[in-house]
């Protein structure tokens, strides 16, 4: 068996391919942003993206592995089958396969200065039955810019969790954990998750990530 990358009382995160690995498929709820296939991808010769911000990433940095195709994140979506699934997507491309209850989209408030005035600035989420929505919050990708330079494609700590919350009970799997944003979101929120990044310099990156987090446990009356 596969020892973890890290553990801590609420998160496992393991390094590896999340098509070989299997333990998070014995958790409750999927709440993924997968490689969406938009071929962020080091061997697409128009492909990857990059922000000042994240110039310190060097090239590999500019790169999402395994988007040049959604054969990865559909193969992940199979494994997963009829559970209960958050999944974030492009608007520019197909929905992912599955029985979608909902598709809501995240407005990231980037204003049209940025990149011109048509520049894309929402992406999708997918969701199916069993998630309640609990508030109309939004969040802006620029104010989440400070929190995100480390990982090229990571998502806002505030959405992913806003959209923890309206998942139904149980342990959290993120296949494509990235720099962590789902599990520190659902630790935050007190709910186990378990994770898989394939990237190592993205694992040491989460592990650091979630050893520096402080949980405010309740421990009954133990003081
Ligand atoms: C869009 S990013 C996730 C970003 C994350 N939400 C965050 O906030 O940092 C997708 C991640 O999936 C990882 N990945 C791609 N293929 C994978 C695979 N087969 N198994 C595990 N992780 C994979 C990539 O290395 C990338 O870090």
């Amino acid at each position: 068996m596969t020892e973890p990358y890290y553990q801590d009382e609420l998160v496992t995160l393991f390094h590896g391919d999340c098509l070989e690995l299997d333990a998070w498929l014995g958790a409750d709820v999927l709440v993924t942003d997968p490689p969406y296939g938009t071929q962020f991808s080091a061997d697409n010769p128009k492909g990857g993206y990059g922000r000042r911000q994240n110039a310190g990433l060097g090239p590999e940095g500019f790169t999402i592995a395994n988007d040049g195709t959604t054969e990865t994140r559909d193969a992940a979506l199979a494994l997963w089958g009829e559970k209960p699934a958050l999944v974030f997507g492009s608007p520019r491309l197909p929905d992912p396969p599955g029985q979608w209850a909902d598709r809501l989209v995240w407005d990231k408030k980037r204003p049209g200065m940025n990149g011109g005035p048509w520049r894309y600035r929402h992406e999708s989420i997918y969701v199916t039955a069993g998630f309640v929505r609990t508030s109309n919050a939004s969040v802006s990708i620029l104010t989440a810019f400070p929190e995100q330079s480390d990982h090229i494609h990571a998502k806002p700590l505030g959405l992913m969790e806003a959209l923890v919350e309206t998942a139904p009970p149980g342990t959290i799997a993120d296949p494509f954990a990235g720099s962590g944003t789902t599990l520190v979101a659902a630790a935050h929120l007190g709910r186990r998750a378990i994770g898989v990044e394939l990237e190592e310099r993205y694992c040491e990156l989460l592990a650091k990530r979630l050893s520096q987090q402080t949980f405010d446990f309740d421990w009954g009356d133990a003081s």
